[in-house]
């Protein structure tokens, strides 16, 4: 295809640059115009209907590219059906010392500890606004992912805070409580500090938006127990919010990864998780007998990726370095190979895929 041509023979410039100014590189490039658009044909196909929205498309844009909702109009424009911003906090933090973002292309992966940077909720939420009231911005879903400043004793209030003031501006809600970087964020992975969470980020939600809140999601990490996956998939269900996604970067660090690579600290993403996540997928599904939604996500960059993560159990997919891999316009690609995929199976729409594997006695098995 011509675009991605274009991005692999400007990848190796681009990867001469520190990875973060890069990353800033692009944003740039992207607010200025000078990605081009991808005009990819709408297929009823692969409308996604959940949560009472429809999504054009089942790929979206992992939180931690737009931190600061900066490009979201661009984002859409490239094909994604929607794109999730932040994590925002609720006030400006410097995020982790420098350098916190590593590349390993060998293995199409990234490790980060960015720490959540950012400017806080004003700007992040005078961009929302912006971009909402714009007559001329392009259709697609935007979800907001939350999270607490770094030295917070008490992360109900700030996610609570957060609730409060973006639910209103939000197509869905996602509480971040897997970032390996911000200390005691991952300790709210257990069902106490989860369940006491979950409600006060639902309620919050619910008075900001006089009873009609959007949808409520925890992205939850990889590298969580058995007995972990369990005890959050009940929690979940009990708590009555409305989907998870799986998953956020990984703490593990495979054998296969160069040593100074793999001795960074922070969240692995890109391929070495692909199979991770998709494992996370299936046992959450089967834990909460497909009841609750997944966004899936960790190594997607293909259209067999996705796919894979779909017959896995996500109604929804999201990458983050897959783009920094395959370049900017990965999402039409991917689609368009998803519907390849899909109709070779034999089905008429995506959601037939949806947690088809676990309609496999075989697969069942394997994941129990
Ligand atoms: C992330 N990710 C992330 N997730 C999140 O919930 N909030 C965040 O602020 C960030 N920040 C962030 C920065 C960078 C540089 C990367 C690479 C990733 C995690 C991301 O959303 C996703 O869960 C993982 O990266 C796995 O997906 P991919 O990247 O393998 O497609």
């Amino acid at each position: 295809m011509m675009l991605s041509g274009l991005y692999k023979f400007s990848q190796p410039a681009l990867f001469l640059i520190d990875p973060e100014k890069a990353h800033g590189l692009t944003l740039k490039a992207l607010k200025a115009g000078l990605i081009p658009p991808c005009n990819v044909p709408h297929d009823p196909a692969l409308e996604v209907t959940l949560w009472g929205k429809t999504f054009d498309n089942p790929v979206g844009l992992a939180a931690g590219f737009d931190k600061k909702a900066a490009v979201m109009g661009p984002i859409l424009k490239l094909g994604f059906g929607h794109t999730e911003i932040g994590t925002v906090t609720p006030k400006a933090q410097p995020g982790n010392p420098q350098p916190r973002l590593f590349r390993d292309p060998a293995h199409h992966a990234v490790i980060n500890r960015m720490g959540f940077p950012g400017d806080g909720l004003p700007p992040f939420k005078a961009n929302l606004e912006a971009f909402r009231n714009n007559p001329n911005r392009p259709a697609g879903v935007i979800g907001v992912n939350i999270g607490m400043n770094k030295g917070q004793t008490d992360p109900a209030s700030d996610f609570a805070l957060l609730a409060r003031e973006l639910a209103p501006l939000a197509d869905f809600l996602v509480f971040n409580v897997s970032c390996p970087n911000v200390k005691g964020v991952c300790d709210l992975q257990q069902r106490e500090p989860f369940m006491d969470l979950a409600g006060k980020v639902m309620e919050a939600a619910k008075e900001a938006c006089n009873g009609n809140p959007p949808p409520v999601i925890a992205k939850f990490g990889p590298n969580l127990s058995e007995a972990q996956q369990e005890e959050l998939a009940k929690a979940s269900l009990e708590a009555g919010i409305d989907g998870i996604s799986l998953t956020n970067g990984s703490t593990a660090r495979p054998d296969y990864l160069p040593k100074d690579f793999a001795a960074e600290q922070g969240g692995l993403s890109g391929d070495p998780v692909r199979d991770l996540a998709t494992q996370s997928i299936t046992n959450f599904y089967r834990l909460t007998g497909g009841k609750l939604p997944i966004i899936g996500l960790g190594g997607v960059s293909s259209g067999k990726d996705a796919y894979e993560k779909i017959k896995a159990g996500a109604s929804l997919i999201q990458l983050y370095t897959g783009i920094v891999y395959q370049g900017p316009w990965v999402a039409a690609q991917i689609n368009r190979d998803l519907l390849a995929l899909m109709k070779a199976d034999g089905y008429s729409h995506i959601s037939e895929a949806v947690g088809a594997d676990h309609r496999d006695s075989t697969t069942l098995k394997k994941a129990s």
